[in-house]
């Protein structure tokens, strides 16, 4: 598929790519899964915020102010365009997908989680997706559960089957795509299964909403999160979405200003969603610059930003498989795959390797990923990670393999 504009006239658009870094070459970046560098679009319009509308919202009556509470808003607006989520009123700011997590955990899980009852996660989930459900358990009297995984990086969902069959699943708090392996997690499946069981599904969006199109109403889960920072938009911004009605018998998760309706001193109500869980002022530059990221996206298409990363997934996966000594994780299937691949080296420690291929301008990321379960699972203490976006080329990839080249001759391996 061709975007209506070529990854050369992209990478325009990010003056950080032309940057020199390490012994002056030029930046070869891909640490995507963590962070996805900004474009001037985005980068002008947080800018533009500043220079020209900067004020609080949802408060004064002056000019900046609405201009403001308009321009804030409107991103709430595109995200549900970008989502097909029909109610912007279950759309709520929070700073990122791991606030949305503890927001879920915290407001909805203390009322609905009991002694004895069962939240199941999965063996390949970042720690935003553990932790909280760790902390909730360990509180409530109640048990946490894992769904395994297969050689091939894909869930054994039959195993879910039999949590659920328990009748004690409060929920299940799955990734739709594991920031380490690629995975695509079969979510209709996943949903489908729990929803004959009437159990809730949270979807940790954060690493699918940047890679291909996602529809949050048809995948009929519960709530849904995901980050801006991972899709070209700024740090600080995330979103958490969930059905009405389940926001709305919801205590509200932090108490402040723009969440209430009346305080009186011993009692206060609150306000209408979903405002009641945006407590305090918000990152309002931020949120602005993220709608400047959706239109980036929509203008290039989300068809064309997957079909883009399947050529170089699979070009990158061809060209490591054939170096002597690598270990590639994750699965060959490329439709159950995003554009990530974790890989150990012969006995090189992936931060000596991350260290030796950094010199030669490539960023990419060693360690356990935030997924140290998986860590586990793999019987690794830590990969390396090349992750791909819109603006990476084939050419970065040849890049990345003769460095590799480079360092297995440092280690006498060639
Ligand atoms: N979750 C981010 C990553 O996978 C930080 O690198």
């Amino acid at each position: 598929m061709q975007a209506a504009i070529s990854t050369e006239k992209i990478r325009e658009d990010f003056p950080i790519l032309k940057r020199k870094v390490r012994n002056n070459k030029t930046l070869v970046y891909l640490d995507n899964a963590a962070t996805t560098q900004k474009p001037v679009q985005v980068i002008n319009a947080i800018s533009d915020y500043y220079l020209n509308h900067n004020s609080n919202i949802h408060r004064a009556v002056h000019a900046l102010a609405e201009e403001a509470t308009e321009a804030y808003e409107t991103t709430r607006n595109k995200v549900a365009q970008f989502l097909n989520i029909k109610d912007t009123q279950e759309i709520i700011f929070v700073r990122g997908t791991t606030e949305a997590i503890n927001l879920v955990a915290y407001a909805w899980g203390r009322q609905n989680v009991k002694q004895g009852d069962i939240v199941v996660t999965t063996e390949y989930e970042h720690h935003s997706n553990i932790v909280p459900w760790q902390l909730l358990t360990q509180e409530m009297g109640a048990k946490l559960e894992y769904i395994g995984m297969d050689d091939d990086g894909k869930l054994i969902l039959d195993q879910l089957d039999t949590y659920l069959a328990t009748g004690k699943v409060k929920l299940v708090a799955v990734s739709h795509m594991s920031n380490v392996l690629g995975t695509i997690t079969d979510i209709d499946d996943v949903v489908s299964r729990c929803k004959k069981a009437g159990v809730k599904v949270l979807v940790d969006g954060a690493q699918s909403v940047p890679h291909m199109k996602v529809d949050v109403s048809a995948m009929g889960c519960d709530f849904f999160a995901f980050s801006a920072h991972k899709m070209l938009g700024p740090t600080g911004v995330g979103i958490l979405w969930a059905k009405k009605e389940i926001l709305e018998n919801m205590v509200p998760f932090h108490g402040g200003g723009d969440m209430i309706r009346e305080v009186h001193k011993y009692e206060t109500t609150w306000n209408d969603l979903p405002y009641k869980f945006e407590a305090g002022t918000p990152n309002i530059a931020d949120v602005i610059g993220f709608a400047a990221a959706l239109d980036y996206l929509n203008n290039l298409g989300m068809d064309f930003v997957r079909q883009h990363e399947i050529e170089l997934t699979k070009y990158a996966l061809e060209k490591l498989s054939k170096i002597k000594g690598m270990k590639l994780y994750g699965t060959s299937d490329m439709s159950r795959r995003g554009g990530v691949i974790s890989f150990n080296f012969a006995d090189i420690h992936p931060h000596d390797l991350a260290t030796i291929i950094d010199e030669d301008g490539i960023a990419i990321r060693s360690g356990h990923h935030c997924a140290q379960v998986l860590m586990e699972r793999l019987d690794v203490a830590a990969t390396s990670r090349a992750s791909f976006y819109i603006y990476n080329t084939k050419e970065e990839v040849d890049i990345l393999v003769n460095s590799l080249h480079r360092a297995a001759r440092l280690f006498k391996l060639e």
